[in-house]
């Protein structure tokens, strides 16, 4: 069996260099030795991701992240505040960090996961763990196993079982690596707890031809269908030929489709986002017409999130 929640198999097949994917509170990684060039290749090979698109280090402890970037008080600072947490920081590396994992920037973005299998792990371990979300380039994020399993399981050693992750949005991007500091990618950690830290600093929108955050990308975190997002109502009448599913907030609107969260808690929304994606996409749908969530905390991340899964470039 491939799938399970046995932290000495995982521990032995990253000593052995191989590709285990790991339960956070984010979504799950596909993790390998963050040392080890030839182990994080094959995260590249696995996911297709391209090799300009840089993998962020998990660590366990903060003497692990001293190890790998230069932290300096704010960086403390910020990473007392949220972590272990859905918090990446960018920081000038140290010589230690292979170029295979930062696509040859002097920068890397470590990361302490909330995740108590996968802290165990960490402590076992005496590197850190190179680990991007483990889907294909492009595809939403997985945030159980068995979506790991569903994609990419016959390019692992083994999928470490943590249940389903309890927040659902990737991590909340900083980037401390020089004075000017600037939120990289929304997150799971809203930007307005980030700015009660740091004080307020610019958000990244848009993504640009030379991203800083390849994960950026307009076309990214999309499903195989076509989305559309506005307002429901109007997009009902628009596509009236059409087989479609609704991806609503708190209701569905009478159709068929996925309601976020009937109670309208912004955190639940986030936890179901992906896994509703990924679901609307296997219902044979023509279109999947989605609602924009209430523009505060979490939901500004999940707009973030639909704007992108929703452009076709
Ligand atoms: O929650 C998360 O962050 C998850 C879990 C597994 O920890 N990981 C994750 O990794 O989302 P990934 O590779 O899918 O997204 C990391 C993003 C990418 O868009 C990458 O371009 C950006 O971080 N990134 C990594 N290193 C960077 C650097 N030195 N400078 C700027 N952006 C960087
Ligand atoms: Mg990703």
């Amino acid at each position: 069996m491939i799938l399970g929640e046995d932290i000495k198999r995982a521990r032995q097949a990253l000593i052995s260099g191989g590709l285990v994917a790991i339960p956070t509170e984010t979504v799950y990684g596909l993790a390998a030795n963050g040392l080890e060039s030839s182990a994080v290749a094959k995260i590249f090979k696995a996911k297709n991701r391209p090799n300009y698109d840089p993998l962020i280090l998990h660590i366990g402890s903060i003497a692990q992240a001293e190890l790998s970037a230069e932290f300096h008080e704010d960086a403390k600072n910020l990473a007392a505040a949220f972590w272990p947490g859905p918090l990446t920081i960018i920081l000038k590396k140290t010589a230690i960090v292979p170029d295979i994992v930062t696509s040859g920037l002097d920068t890397v973005g470590v990361r302490m996961p909330n995740h108590k299998l996968t802290q165990k792990l960490l402590e076992s371990l005496e590197f850190p763990l190179a680990a991007p979300s483990a889907n294909p380039f492009g595809y939403v994020s997985p945030t159980t196993a068995q979506h790991v399993a569903d994609q990419l399981g016959d390019q692992v050693d083994f999928i470490l079982d943590g249940g389903p992750c309890q927040v659902g949005l990737e991590s909340t991007i900083v980037d401390m690596s020089h004075s000017s500091y600037e939120i990289l990618r929304q997150g799971g950690i809203p930007n307005e707890a980030i700015f009660k830290v740091l004080g307020e600093i610019p958000v990244r929108e848009e993504s640009s031809s030379n991203p800083k955050a390849p994960g950026m990308l307009e076309n990214h975190y999309a499903p195989t269908a076509e989305l559309v997002v506005g307002d429901i109502s109007q997009l009902i009448e628009k596509y009236t030929e059409k087989r479609i599913a609704v991806l609503g907030f708190q209701s569905t609107y009478g159709k068929e489709g996925i309601a976020l969260s009937p109670s309208g808690n912004l955190e639940e929304a986030a936890r179901n986002l992906f896994a509703a994606l990924r679901a609307l996409d296997r219902g044979n749908y023509d279109l999947i017409l989605s609602e924009w969530m209430p523009n505060t905390g979490l939901g500004k991340a999940i707009n973030d999130k639909l704007k992108r899964a929703s452009r076709k470039d």
